[in-house]
């Protein structure tokens, strides 16, 4: 009996590849299915191509609104920076193809799924543990990783196999979504060379963008934005917002070499214009209501975080642990924040919360001044104590760096 595998297909040259390599090495009947999760693909056209390419079936899934309340705005609310810098955009998106995937394949009845990833990255490890987790009978394949063509060969075999490609695209490795868009591969694969100018199209490039400063006011409730410069938006419309504004004024490239799961080193380019804002924004309000034993805390819980959605636990308990202490320090997170953007540049100058445990009386260098300056001297009196008797123990060098009275320690060497 021929097998019945669902794809996760892109349209992009992997996937198109897999496709007719499951119905050749697999003898497979494939169904495709797309997710829509804001990566402004068209995919009618991508359905066409699925049909064309000899899948059974193909399925296009809008899963924008699920993608930004249950995977966007946790990410928001956590301040996730993977490795300091990459706001995970790729990384959150896995979990739920993998979910949609599953559930299509246990409504069409499908032996297996099947995805585009490398056996090189993370998005393997992703998709496989959430596919398996959610389904322990449905078999994972992985064209890509099984077959070890290069992507040239990929090219060589797409012509082979009438598949259409464009040769002009195919040397990068790109991965969009609401979130932002990942770029690898070809040129960039130098992590001495500046990436050229043409892999960007979400950022204007800085020297060209407007000579006037741009100011982008975000209102948040409860950890998440909800106004862009005084309208209210719903959630997707208000990152799509914000991506244009805040990458028409150069603002949300990142480029870094980062530490795949498996070990390798790579070079990463991303363009995520409306995540680089949004979290320093969001990061700079939590710093005007949430206390210092919160902050320093939390950001502990992010660091968590950002590594279990990173190396593939999605479905991880302790995320979901880490999520409801994140949410409690979130009922406090409401406020503005104002972002000036220019030419490439951005930094807060502005914020206020009903929530602000900043108190100007306390901290003013001015009149009116309700701090008491006299009750510092005991503070400092008991703040310092330990440190002062450590440091005169020392300085009287009777006692070896470690604090270890000198004769002893000879005696003892
Ligand atoms: N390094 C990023 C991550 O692991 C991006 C992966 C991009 N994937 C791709 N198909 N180009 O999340």
């Amino acid at each position: 009996m021929r097998s019945t595998v669902v794809l996760a297909y892109s349209g992009g040259l992997d996937t198109s590849v897999c496709l007719r390599w499951l119905q050749e090495k697999y003898d497979a009947d494939v169904i495709a299915v797309t997710l829509d999760l804001g990566q402004q693909d068209d995919l009618k056209e991508i359905g066409k191509r699925a049909l064309l390419l000899g899948a059974r079936n193909h399925y296009e899934i809008d899963a924008k609104e699920e993608f930004v309340s249950n995977y966007v705005h946790p990410a928001i609310k956590a301040n996730a920076l993977y490795e300091g810098k990459y706001p995970l955009s790729t990384a959150l998106g896995r979990p739920l193809i993998s979910e949609k995937l599953v559930e299509v394949a246990e409504k069409e009845g499908a032996d297996a799924v099947a995805h585009g990833c490398t056996g090189k990255g993370n998005d393997q490890v992703r998709m496989d543990i959430t596919v398996r987790a959610m389904n322990p009978a449905l078999k994972v394949i992985a064209p890509v990783r099984e077959w070890n063509m290069t992507r040239d060969e990929e090219i060589l075999y797409a012509q082979a196999h009438n598949i259409p490609i464009k040769p002009s695209r195919s040397i990068y490795s790109v991965d969009q979504n609401v979130w932002g868009r990942s770029i690898e591969g070809g040129p960039l694969e130098q992590p001495d060379t500046e990436p050229p100018a043409q892999v960007f199209e979400w950022t204007t490039p800085a020297e060209d963008a407007p000579d006037a400063p741009g100011y982008l006011d975000l209102e948040f409730f409860e950890g998440i934005p909800v106004k862009a410069n005084g309208n209210d938006m719903s959630p997707l419309d208000l990152i799509q917002f914000v991506n244009k504004f805040v990458g028409s004024h150069g603002v949300g490239i990142i480029d870094q070499i980062e530490d795949r799961l498996v070990g390798i080193k790579s070079r990463e380019v991303y363009e995520c214009p409306a995540a680089v804002a949004i979290i320093e924004a969001h990061r700079d309000l939590e710093k005007l209501v949430l206390t210092r034993h919160e902050l320093t805390f939390k950001a502990g819980v992010e660091q968590e975080w950002a590594w279990l959605v990173y190396s593939g636990l999605w479905l991880e308990p302790l995320r979901l642990a880490l999520d409801q202490f994140i949410d409690t320090t979130q009922r406090r997170v409401s406020g503005n924040v104002r972002l000036k953007l220019f030419k490439g540049g951005m930094r807060v100058v502005g914020r206020s919360s009903e929530n602000s445990i900043y108190r100007q009386g306390l901290s003013t260098y001015s009149k009116g001044s309700t701090f008491d300056q006299k009750s510092a001297v005991g503070f400092i009196e008991l703040w310092g104590l330990q440190s002062r008797v450590a440091a005169s123990k020392m300085k009287r060098r009777k006692v070896t760096k470690s604090g270890y009275p000198r004769e002893k320690a000879q005696a003892i060497r």
